[in-house]
């Protein structure tokens, strides 16, 4: 039999882990029974681990430690900033939060991180997000631009910074997705410009004492050369820095979201990060969000309308873009697992999958493979723990969801 025709099964195996994974037929998450969950919640329903959002930053943490790298995590609260999921960070103590607004700063706070936990990375930051920073001086900024560093200088003299510059290289899952590359992107300050940086932050007694830079979203271990070159272009920036102490590398680790996508080599990525920063005896700051928070996150749904349109077979659900916009922005693919099988080797079909918001870039998933769908199954989008709920809008008044902590 050719390939065509050979016949093709839904096949979990590559995603499946202890913690997510058919029993009997059901899928269960951090010990929960989806399935029987929706029918509880009702859906939209974003649910998540924090089991292994811990993990996930464990990973991280061990992976540095071993190559002994002195080294701080500032969870990127933009991921996901759902409350009970941020107490039980809190609680851990195993991480700082950077947040990228007052509003995000101040919940921060809220939560009960110290301002010395936290630090502010923003863009196009206005003159009464700086009066805010005014008020918190054991917050660290990290200045992606020379007005702000002039801005905040003209606030806060003598105050010690971070100054966010461009590596110029940039990766991620897709070229859409490089936060730095050979076309010129609104973060960071460029080499051309450094000089004029650094006599800003010296006419206003500033200390730069860190380096930051931020290089794509999902990078991956095909992507290591690039991260290497970052690190070796932010090596030029850091060595014109006589008070440096600090180089933060951002966030952007990506999770494997297709077969094709081994995790990230932390092995490896930790090693060039030691090579970079050790004989400069620099500590390392990072910035994961996406990381800690995208597989320990699914949004479960309802189909509710199947049918086959022009010979693609569509089935729509009660979520759309406005809930997970990442396919629809960035076409990075979510995995759509059904909540319960029906048999074992069952019929699969190819779908398309849908949101139920009125644009045409509403889609979730195209051309993947499922058991055949019907309507009021049950599906969850794996993989959208990030970026899901912390962004969500009410576009065509759907924006109603509910959310929930599993264990
Ligand atoms: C400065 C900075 N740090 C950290 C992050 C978090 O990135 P990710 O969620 O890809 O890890 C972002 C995301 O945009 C960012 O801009």
């Amino acid at each position: 039999m050719d390939d065509d025709r050979a016949p093709r099964n839904f096949d979990p195996a590559w995603w499946q882990r202890d913690d997510l994974q058919y029993r009997a037929g059901r899928l269960h998450f951090a010990g929960r029974d989806l399935r029987a969950l929706a029918a509880r919640t009702g859906t939209p329903a974003f649910v998540y681990s924090a089991a292994r959002v811990r993990a996930n930053l464990g990973r991280l943490q061990v992976a540095l430690a071993a190559e002994g790298v002195p080294h701080r995590v500032f969870y990127a609260i933009k991921a996901n900033r759902f409350r009970p999921l941020l107490q039980a960070m809190h609680e851990w103590g195993l991480c700082g939060i950077d947040v990228c607004s007052p509003a995000e700063l101040q919940y921060a706070m809220e939560l009960g991180f110290d301002a010395a936990d936290i630090s502010f990375t923003g863009h196009a930051v206005s003159n009464s997000d700086l009066d805010t920073l005014a008020r918190h001086p054991e917050v660290h900024v990290n200045c992606d631009a020379l007005s702000t560093i002039r801005r905040l200088g003209e606030r806060c003299p003598g105050r010690s910074i971070g100054i966010r510059v461009n590596p110029r290289v940039g990766a991620g899952y897709n070229d859409r997705l490089h936060y730095a590359g050979v076309r010129p992107s609104k973060f960071g300050i460029y080499r051309d410009r450094f000089d004029e940086a650094l006599e800003l932050a010296a006419r206003f007694r500033m200390k730069v004492t860190q380096i930051h830079f931020h290089f794509g979203y999902g990078y991956l271990t095909r992507d290591l050369p690039q991260f290497e070159e970052a690190l070796a272009n932010a090596a030029w920036f850091v060595d014109r820095c006589p008070d440096i102490d600090t180089l933060d590398v951002g966030g952007g680790m990506g999770a494997p979201i297709t077969p094709e996508h081994p995790p990230l080599d932390l092995g490896r990525w930790a090693a060039l990060i030691a090579r970079a920063t050790r004989s400069r005896n620099l500590k390392v700051h990072l910035e994961p969000g996406d990381y800690l928070m995208k597989d320990a996150g699914a949004l479960l749904c309802e189909v509710n309308t199947v049918e086959n349109k022009g010979g693609v077979n569509f089935a729509g659900v009660d979520a759309g873009l406005n809930l997970q916009n990442l396919w629809a922005y960035y076409q990075t693919p979510f995995i759509i697992a059904p909540l319960a099988l029906r048999a074992v080797g069952e019929a699969c079909e190819t779908y398309t999958v849908t949101g139920n918001i009125n644009e045409a870039i509403d889609v979730l998933a195209e051309d993947v493979l499922l058991p055949q769908l019907q309507e009021e199954d049950f599906v969850a989008l794996l993989n959208a723990g990030g970026y899901g709920s912390a962004a969500a809008s009410n576009h065509c008044m759907r924006g109603g969801f509910t959310e929930h902590l599993l264990d």
